[in-house]
């Protein structure tokens, strides 16, 4: 039994040496170690042996079989392991000169602008609204005092989609009455003011130049309670953009005409680049226009749902309609308003949140 066990010990180990892939490793196992091996073999072998010498043999080839698998299994991980080094290196190749690191994406400057403008109207009780870029004429003109074939409507013209009455909004001021009809029950039940901004996506009909799109961003404002006067608009307007350019600005009101409001006002705040002496971004009159305002006509309010015939003044307030897209150009020094839409990355990631 001794000679057998040592003669297959050598086959096994000359076996094993030879041993390259998965598939000699399989042929030497069924041809060792499995039911028809040679071990299993070495068992029948047991039978013809005398009792006596049973008990040892068997154990001898207990042993022996055990010896085997060990050796077995060890082989079979090395092979495994060189397979998966082969593996990575075959697909892990890579150029280390490559830069390393993923691109971080930005917020467009008219975003930033805007969240920053409604964090500050937030922190002032004003609810932030949208509304939709599709409106009717209705919403956009007539809700806003400016009725068919007025000529405040030469100025807006925008674009009109083929379904009939359907326009793209061509100021946020379209979103006024919808905003009146929403917040106007809780003025009146339990004196709630309305307190809102709607940024929005403008359109309108524009031949493009530096200064010229025929799509901006504006920001609109209301305020509506019982004794709102201008004092209260301005009060608003010269916190709000205080806090925008980060230091005290000075405002005034110059008188200015839209349909929506009286009276109406343009609003300037004093060049904050020469503080008012006069330079070439304020074109020497010391005096920046920035957003145009007033208090909500009669006609607008009575539309809304806010007051009856009866009583044009019950309620008062005031209106404003900041021109995002100004403001971004401002505030980062953007000369050419096209730079926005130009989906050019090299301008519009400069820009951070202070
Ligand atoms: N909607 C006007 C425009 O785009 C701007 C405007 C003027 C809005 C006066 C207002 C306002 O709320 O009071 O030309």
């Amino acid at each position: 039994m001794n000679e057998l066990i040592e003669k297959l010990k050598k086959q096994f180990d000359e076996k094993l040496a030879e041993v390259s892939d998965e598939n000699s490793l399989e042929k030497l196992r069924l041809d060792f170690l499995s039911k028809k091996g040679q071990i299993s073999g070495l068992m029948k072998e047991l039978a013809k042996v005398p009792n006596e010498k049973k008990k040892e043999y068997g154990q001898m080839i207990n042993t022996f079989k055990q010896e085997l698998t060990e050796q077995f299994d060890a082989r079979r991980e090395e092979l495994l392991k060189k397979q998966e080094e082969l593996l990575i290196r075959m697909t892990e190749s890579y150029d280390e000169s490559l830069p390393t690191g993923n691109p971080c994406g930005s917020y467009h400057p008219i975003t930033l602008v805007q969240r920053e403008l409604e964090d500050i109207f937030e922190s002032m009780g004003f609810n932030v609204e949208d509304y939709n870029e599709i409106v009717d004429d209705y919403h956009c003109f007539e809700a806003l005092n400016i009725p068919k074939f007025h000529p405040a409507r030469d100025m807006q013209d925008t674009y009109y989609l083929t379904t009939p009455n359907q326009l793209l909004k061509s100021h946020t001021s379209a979103a006024q009455n919808a905003i009146l009809k929403k917040y106007g029950p809780a003025l009146k039940e339990s004196g709630r003011p309305i307190r809102a901004v709607f940024p929005g996506r403008c359109f309108r009909n524009e031949a493009i130049d530096a200064s010229h799109e025929n799509t901006f961003f504006q920001m609109e404002g209301i305020m509506v309670d019982k004794d709102i006067s201008v004092s209260n608009l301005i009060y608003f307007m010269k916190t709000m953009l205080s806090e925008v350019f980060g230091r005290e600005v000075t405002v005034r009101l110059r008188p200015g005409f839209f349909p929506f409001v009286e009276p109406g006002f343009e609003l300037d705040i004093k060049c904050l680049i020469c503080g008012g002496s006069g330079c070439s971004s304020c074109k020497n009159s010391g005096w920046l226009e920035l957003c145009p305002c007033g208090m909500i006509h009669p006609n607008v309010l009575k539309y809304g749902g806010i007051n009856t015939e009866e009583d044009p003044y019950e309620y008062t307030g005031f209106a404003f309609g900041l021109g995002l897209t100004r403001l971004a150009m401002m505030k980062y020094g953007v000369g050419d308003i096209r730079a926005f839409n130009s989906g050019d990355l090299n301008v519009l990631s400069q820009f951070v949140s202070r």
